[in-house]
């Protein structure tokens, strides 16, 4: 059954042809298939290194105004003292008279990102189960993934819409250090506890954007290799079918001539029989005709 069909392959060039077609479309479609997987896998990719780099930074940053248990400033209107930093000593005067507040670093890092909006397209947002204050509360997103730190969870990611708009969210969980203990040891925590997490949220607008440029040029380099490749195959066809016409013709013609000279075989050796017999006849007569002189004598 499968020599017949395989037989048959061989035999009929369109079939050949078309399945030739068929595995170069599937070559090329299977391509570029895997290279939109990929692209998309990459632009994801360097969405959640964005993510990562700016929730590290902003971290570095936190840590460091940690490990110096927060940084004194001028109070003024733009910076008033830390309603929410319960410190003896959060305001001070020095020596000299001067007035200076202690800013924690969630303060400080609210307050980078207010004033320098522009440095900070990506924000981060600390926050916790347990809120010093109000305005760090989780959303419902946010909860879900500090009770997955609770549980030993390291860092998630998912992509979200945010107004209308896709984001890739990311959090870290965010653990006690001994720099964090002297404002946070009255809630309870310990170093080493989970007090929060510290997450961003990525516009992957852009990202989609040049994603999209991609995609249409890995579309069109593929669409035109496929159309390049059925050119070939198709020339390459016409040619295979033409030559097999010319054969069939050749092989025609070579018919045609072999039964003419059998034709003409046999019309010779009619001939020659005939002759033969003509031959006989006439030394019959002959025969007769001296016979006859003979008897007359
Ligand atoms: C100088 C005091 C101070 C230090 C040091 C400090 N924090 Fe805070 N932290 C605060 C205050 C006050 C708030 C709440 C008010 C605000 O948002 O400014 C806060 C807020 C937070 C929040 C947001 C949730 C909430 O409670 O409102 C997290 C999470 C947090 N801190 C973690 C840490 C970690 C982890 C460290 C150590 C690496 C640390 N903090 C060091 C004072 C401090």
């Amino acid at each position: 059954m499968e020599a017949r069909y395989f037989d048959c392959l061989l035999v009929s060039l369109p079939r050949r042809y078309g399945l030739l077609a068929l595995i170069w479309s599937v070559l090329v479609g299977g391509s570029l298939g895997w290279n939109l997987h990929l692209k998309s896998q990459n632009t994801m990719n360097t969405a959640i290194v964005a993510a990562r780099s700016n929730i590290s930074k902003d971290m570095s940053f936190r840590k460091w105004a940690s490990a110096h248990g927060g940084v004194y400033v001028h109070p003024d209107e733009h910076t008033p003292p830390n309603p929410y930093l319960d410190l003896p000593e959060r305001d001070v005067i020095t020596k000299n008279g001067k007035a200076l507040t202690l800013m924690n670093p969630a303060y400080m890092l609210r307050q980078m990102q207010e004033d320098f909006p522009g440095d900070y397209g990506t924000k981060s947002h600390i926050t916790s189960l347990k809120p010093l204050n109000p305005n760090n509360a989780p959303d419902s997103w946010e909860r879900k993934v500090l009770h997955t730190f609770e549980q030993g969870g390291k860092e998630v990611t998912e992509v979200q819409q945010i107004d209308g708009q896709p984001y890739l969210r990311m959090m870290l969980p965010f653990i006690v250090e001994q720099g964090c203990m002297k404002c946070h040891a009255q809630q309870g925590y310990k170093v080493g506890d989970i007090r929060g997490g510290i997450g961003s949220a990525v516009s992957l607008s852009p990202y989609l954007a040049r994603d999209r440029g991609f995609s249409t040029s890995l579309m069109l380099s593929h669409g035109i290799a496929w159309l390049i490749g059925l050119v070939a195959l198709g020339v390459t066809y016409r040619r295979d079918s033409g030559l097999s016409v010319e054969r069939q013709q050749a092989q025609q013609k070579l018919q045609h001539q072999l039964d003419e000279l059998l034709r003409f075989q046999k019309l010779t050796v009619g001939r020659e029989l005939r002759m033969k017999e003509l031959a006989e006849e006439n030394a019959a007569l002959r025969n007769q005709l001296a016979s006859g002189r003979h008897d007359s004598a």
